[in-house]
């Protein structure tokens, strides 16, 4: 039953989430790319408190469509499986991810990625959904009768297209010894894994052992271990800025008490580097080398998430045009596409996709792209209107 419900609502889910203007930030930092007379408005049509839709208005003059001189005003509109506002909290977001739990618990494959700008809250976001869903499961696969569970968790991040292991190998959850396994810089240099597609389609880093966990203490010790880890550093549009895309992979294996039956769930919770204007973020060297590869993994991922979409819409009968269909993605292009493809496009899988966005006016033209690439994910399209404004 509660695979039907969710298949209705479809394979690729999109949630958009505003994040708040942050405090010491102006809502208008000058900046050398700024228009001198750009504003951004957001607005929440719904009336409802599970929010759907989401309006920009925005000075069209930062778009290159409309130069004409004449002051004008451009709405776009969009709709989304969900929309939080900056008021919403971190467990709003985190329950609604937390749903996808009784899939990966059913044997599903779900892959829930933040994705959006430097700066827009992907970590923040990922930060709430990955201990809530950690919770959720453990909860869960306890309470379930006539079955019995294991949870492991493997921790990883890629960073210039190559996979190090953020819980570097440990096969003990004791405190000490988790403790012991914080890299050193050249360990992080050094630690480098290759991945596998197994014969059932799934894909993997054999080499890294996964972790068992029992109980949330032994998950926060992971979290802390790994956000440790992490390749972290400042840029001018966010000061602990996420130089890599991170990857919590929970395995959830169950079997009946009579021993007939069994599941193998597994649920990729994604925080990926900030897709990034590399003038805007004032990165030059090893960081715009950093850069590149962020964004050429990101353009990997978003054709395959576009692909997926079209084939979903395809299979549903839906009619589509022929200048619509996009390109068939390669999932081997970057080491990205390469992990996630088992979680991300098989038979028994399922996508959420969370776009974060800022509410600053310089970024409203990332803020556009990531909308409308969300857009194209889920299948709908943008409504657009634009108003002339008497003086
Ligand atoms: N919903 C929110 N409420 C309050 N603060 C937030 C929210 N979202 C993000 N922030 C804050 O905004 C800043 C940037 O967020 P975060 O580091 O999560 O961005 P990011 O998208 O991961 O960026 P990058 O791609 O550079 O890693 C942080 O200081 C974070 O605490
Ligand atoms: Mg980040």
């Amino acid at each position: 039953m509660h695979e039907e419900i969710m298949d209705l609502k479809g394979n690729i889910r999109v949630f958009v989430r505003l994040r708040p203007v942050l405090e010491g930030i102006s809502r208008d930092i000058p900046h050398p790319d700024d228009f001198s007379d750009i504003y951004t408005h957001f607005s929440f049509p719904d009336s409802t408190t599970r929010r759907q839709h989401i309006h920009v208005q925005h000075d069209p003059k930062v778009t290159p469509l409309c130069r004409s001189g004449e002051k004008r005003q451009k709405v776009e509109k969009f709709k989304f499986d969900r929309v939080y506002t900056p008021r919403d909290k971190q467990e709003d977001v985190g329950k609604e991810v937390s749903m996808l739990v009784t899939s990966v618990i059913n044997g599903f494959c779900v892959c829930a990625l933040a994705y959006g700008q430097t700066g827009s809250g992907k970590t923040y976001t990922m930060e709430g959904v990955i201990p809530r869903a950690v919770e959720k499961i453990l909860k869960d696969t306890r309470e379930k009768k006539g079955w019995k569970y294991t949870v492991k968790v493997k921790f990883i991040e890629i960073y210039n297209n190559t996979i190090r292991d953020l819980l570097q190998n440990s096969s003990d959850s004791d405190s000490k010894d988790l403790r012991s396994k914080i890299l050193s810089s050249k360990e992080k240099r050094q630690n480098h894994f290759t991945v596998e597609e197994q014969s059932n389609g799934f894909t993997d880093v054999a080499e890294i052992a996964p972790l068992a966990v029992t109980t949330m203490s032994q998950f926060r010790k992971t979290m802390g271990i790994a956000a440790s880890n992490r390749h972290v550093a400042a840029t001018s549009m966010n000061a602990h800025s996420s130089r890599s895309h991170a990857i919590y992979r929970i395995y959830v294996n169950g079997e009946d008490s009579e021993g007939k039956r069994s599941t193998n769930g597994v649920m990729d919770l994604v925080d990926l580097a900030g897709s990034e204007n590399i003038k805007m973020s004032g990165v030059d060297g090893a960081r715009e080398k950093e850069a590149k590869m962020i964004n050429l993994s990101l353009s990997t991922l978003s054709t395959a998430i576009r692909y997926l979409s079209y084939k979903q819409q395809e299979s549903k009968g839906l009619k589509i045009s022929k200048d619509a269909i996009p390109q068939c993605p390669s999932f081997r292009n970057s080491v990205l596409t390469q992990f996630l493809k088992g979680t991300l496009s098989g038979k028994n899988c399922k996508a959420l996709l969370i776009i974060n966005i800022s509410p600053e006016d310089k970024s409203i033209g990332q803020t556009l792209a990531s909308l409308k690439f969300g857009m194209a994910a889920s299948g709908g399209k943008v409504v657009v209107k634009e108003y002339s404004l008497k003086k």
